[in-house]
């Protein structure tokens, strides 16, 4: 006889982003802002079907906020100083956020843990880029010494979404680059930021095709037809 397994699964597979075919970006940056740049160059190219709708950092100097200025992207810092306590910036942020419509947050060299009540109201709709092949060097603002000081021959990028555990949410996608025996820190970030400029991209591809489906603590990429249409408006509202 068949023994048919009647049990639940231990959590039904759940989609994250609803396919839209251009979804609004709100993105968080606390420095130089070339993940900002990569994804504002992708869309300008036709390269990636998505809107970038807002800025915010927490440093009021970031480069970032300037190259959204450039481009005519709503931008605005948030400096921990102008706020009673990190919750209460956090959720004025979220709020900006909000207000420019964002579909998807995207934490492009973000340096501080965001508030876990923002986390939550963002849940499966908020990504982080971390320059390291997670779950190895999460947590630090320093990935790439990490690995140059653990001797690993191989390290990258990855693309998750973010959870209350920091650096520790489902893992989109992941690019992979040598360590070579000569690298320093610096060398070895400039490599993996390379790779960096590519996975932010893809991994919004995806999630905007709808082709990114949480299983658990896990991200499964389904197959999808390409996408390949083009916003009718690149940046800002
Ligand atoms: C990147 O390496 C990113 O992975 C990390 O911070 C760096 C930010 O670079 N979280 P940029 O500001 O996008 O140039």
């Amino acid at each position: 006889m068949t023994q048919v397994d009647q049990r639940a699964p231990e959590s039904a597979p759940e989609r994250t982003l609803p396919p839209s075919g251009c979804p609004r970006l709100g993105v968080l940056a606390s420095g130089r802002g070339s993940n900002l740049q990569a994804l504002l160059d992708a869309i300008e190219r036709g390269e990636l079907s998505a809107q970038v709708v807002s800025v915010a950092s927490n440093k009021a100097d970031a480069l970032a906020l300037v190259r959204a200025a450039r481009v005519g992207v709503p931008h605005q810092a948030f400096p921990r100083a102008d706020y009673p306590s990190r919750r209460a910036r956090d959720e004025e942020m979220a709020d900006f956020l909000r207000r420019s419509g964002v579909d998807l947050v995207v934490l492009a060299g973000y340096d501080r843990v965001l508030a876990t009540s923002v986390i939550a109201a963002f849940r499966g709709r908020m990504i982080n880029i971390h320059p390291s092949l997670l779950p190895a060097f999460s947590g630090t603002l320093h990935a790439p010494a990490e690995a140059l000081r653990h001797g690993v021959k191989i390290s990258g990028c990855t693309v998750h979404f973010v959870t209350e555990d920091v650096d520790s949410g489902p893992i989109i996608l992941q690019r992979a680059v040598p360590v070579l025996e000569d690298d320093t820190e610096e060398t070895l970030a400039a490599r993996i930021l390379h790779e960096e400029h590519v996975a932010l991209p893809e991994a919004i591809r995806l999630l905007a095709a709808g082709r990114v489906v949480l299983e658990g603590r896990r991200a499964r990429i389904v197959p999808g037809p390409p996408t390949s249409e083009r916003c009718s408006t690149t940046h800002g509202t």
